[in-house]
């Protein structure tokens, strides 16, 4: 279904990110995948090669600008026009708000929002001279629901809702999409942090009994991502085994 397609998938090393490159590489989709450093890189490029993935793997720091910035540049030098962008590259940093530092908040605001919105401006202009595109951003349940601990985090991922409507509207008329995917909690190192009794408290409140798994994210991607989703724009997928329903 995308052979022929440059998809670009943000924070590509692990997790969910990991899955949504793979999916689209079986795909037949040229990935340009990004993790935060050296190691990190040349180890997920040899995964997608030994899957026979054609990808390029490079660094890229959101919560940096000069690094979105040499990143874009270098995206640039790659001269394959972006057709796909996957916003997942989040961090998380958690406190209760009346002892989270000045610091947690900034880092998940700069890396999960503004970080974010910058590398999307880049990417938008290519996507504006194509006449084409598909931006998905992975924010979380949580941006609507809320969670104890996590002030920073729901604002960043809340933020990247309304920026994402925003975005929509001023480019649905160039044949451009732009959604945004709400996972609740999947199996990945982001949620390996949980204790047994959180776990168990959290499976109680999820009508479906399981945590998701990386690759039910990854299949709604590639739905929001095919020509046939070209009239959906704006909107927030909730994949989340019941855990909200909107
Ligand atoms: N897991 C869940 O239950 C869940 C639920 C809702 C939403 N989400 C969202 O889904 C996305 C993926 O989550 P995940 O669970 O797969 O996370 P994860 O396993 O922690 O992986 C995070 C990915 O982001 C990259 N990353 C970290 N800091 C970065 C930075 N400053 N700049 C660019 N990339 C950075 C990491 O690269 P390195 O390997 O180089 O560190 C890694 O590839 C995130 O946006 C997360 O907020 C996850």
């Amino acid at each position: 279904m995308f052979n022929n397609s440059c998809v670009l998938v943000t924070g590509a090393s692990r997790g969910i990110g990991f899955a949504i490159a793979k999916n689209f590489g079986h795909q037949g989709a040229f990935i340009i995948a990004t993790a935060t450093s050296d190691d990190a890189c040349l180890k997920l490029a040899t995964i997608l090669q030994e899957d026979n993935i054609q990808a390029k793997v490079l660094k890229l720091d959101l919560g940096s600008t000069d690094s979105i910035a040499n990143f874009l540049l270098e995206v640039k030098e790659l001269n394959r026009p972006v057709d796909v962008l996957i916003n997942n590259a989040g961090i998380t940093r958690d406190n209760i708000s009346l002892r989270m530092k000045a610091s947690e908040w900034d880092d998940v605001l700069a890396t999960n929002l503004s970080g974010t919105f910058k590398l999307t401006q880049g990417i938008l202009k290519g996507m504006l001279r194509a006449s084409y595109g598909r931006i998905i951003s992975i924010s979380s349940v949580v941006a609507v629901i809320g969670n104890p601990g996590q002030a920073n985090y729901c604002a960043a991922k809340a933020g990247l809702i309304g920026m994402s409507k925003a975005l929509a509207q001023e480019v649905a008329s160039r044949h451009i999409t732009i959604n945004i995917i709400a996972p609740g909690f999947i199996e990945t190192d982001m949620t390996k942090v949980l204790s047994e009794e959180q776990r168990a408290f959290l499976l109680n409140q999820i009508p479906s009994k399981k945590l998701g798994i990386p690759d039910d994210i990854a299949h709604a991607c590639l739905f929001l991502a095919s020509p046939q989703a070209h009239y959906i724009t704006g909107q927030t997928l909730h994949v989340n085994g019941g855990l909200y329903m909107q």
